[in-house]
């Protein structure tokens, strides 16, 4: 097949991620200004979720809207899907129906075997490997804010999860340092650290990982699907809390980011979000934006698989 699919920020060369980023704060600036822009026109987007999902699933919907064309909301429940029909017949039908489809699922592989038999662009929109898109609207952000991310020096603090995965990618593709603090068994996966060479480094002291540091950023301890770890986690990674007396030890022009949703006194302080450092709500808004970057990319220009 030949479509081109965006399951990992590694889908696009740095340049293309760049140019995806530079026309979300264009695409911000027409909405900004209300100008309509309507480039996929009667193209529609399938969006399947096993997950829940507030910011991905809205920013996907009105994204598709503005830009002209329509979103169907499918849930497995309601789909043959959950019910056991095979992932390369759905994508075989879906894809003969719609333009692009968007993907929330559990194991990645589920993503690429889809990916594998559709005719049309396949997007993680969250795996538990991977989250690309958000880390689309986190370099959106920092480049608002601060200019390009090269030669930055970025922490991760707490889990080695499916966003810290992505932010491994992130530190080979923009091209910036990465150290993570998480606990002992925690650590994100291997395959994704021997890509990075030495763009990431993992530490245990948090103190240490944001020592300096240019943008911290951070996640929930229990991502989904490890529901009945709650407990175990909540003890374990109490020491990689980021508070403002953590922020005050990285550089003084430092931002925090939070994919969000965040848990309030657990990997963040009661008060983080208010701070002035904060710029998570920049961050979820940037997920719109730069996602109507991705679809005029995938959709509109039709970039072929290399
Ligand atoms: N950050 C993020 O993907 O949020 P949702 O789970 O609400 O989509
Ligand atoms: N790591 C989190 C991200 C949610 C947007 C999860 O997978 O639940």
């Amino acid at each position: 097949m030949s479509a081109r699919h965006f399951l990992s920020l590694m889908d696009c060369t740095p340049e293309e991620l760049l140019s995806v980023i530079r026309r979300g704060v264009e695409l911000k600036d027409l909405r900004q200004r209300g100008v309509l822009h309507e480039p996929l026109k009667g193209r529609v987007l399938g969006m399947v979720f096993e997950k829940a999902s507030t910011r991905t699933r809205i920013s996907f919907e009105a994204g598709m809207i503005q830009l002209g064309g329509q979103a169907i909301f499918l849930s497995p429940r309601d789909t043959q899907l959950g019910r056991g029909e095979p992932i390369s017949d759905c994508a075989i039908v879906m894809s003969s129906m719609l333009d692009v489809v968007m993907i929330r699922t559990f194991a990645h592989s589920n993503l690429t075997e889809f990916a594998a038999h559709s005719r049309v662009p396949v997007i993680n929109g969250l795996s538990d490997d991977l989250h690309p898109c958000q880390l689309l609207a986190d370099m959106q952000t920092f480049l608002e804010h601060r200019g390009p991310i090269k030669g930055k020096t970025v922490a991760w603090i707490g889990d080695g999860n499916n966003m810290c995965n992505s932010y491994i990618e992130a530190a080979i593709q923009f091209d910036f340092q990465l150290r993570v603090a998480c606990p002992e068994g925690y650590e994100p996966n291997a395959e994704f650290l021997a890509k990075a060479g030495g763009r990431v480094t993992i530490v245990r002291d948090p103190k240490a990982a944001v020592a300096g540091a240019h943008l911290v950023s951070t996640d929930v301890w229990t991502s989904m699907g490890q529901e009945e770890e709650t407990a175990r986690r909540l003890a374990l990674f109490a020491p990689f809390q980021v508070n403002r007396a953590l922020l005050d030890l990285a550089a003084d022009d430092v931002l925090f980011m939070h994919c969000l949703p965040a848990h309030r006194g657990e990997e963040i302080s009661l008060d983080l979000l208010d701070d002035p450092r904060s710029v998570a709500w920049d961050q979820a808004e940037n997920r719109l934006h730069a996602q109507k970057a991705l679809l005029e990319f995938l959709v509109a220009e039709g970039y072929q698989a290399p």
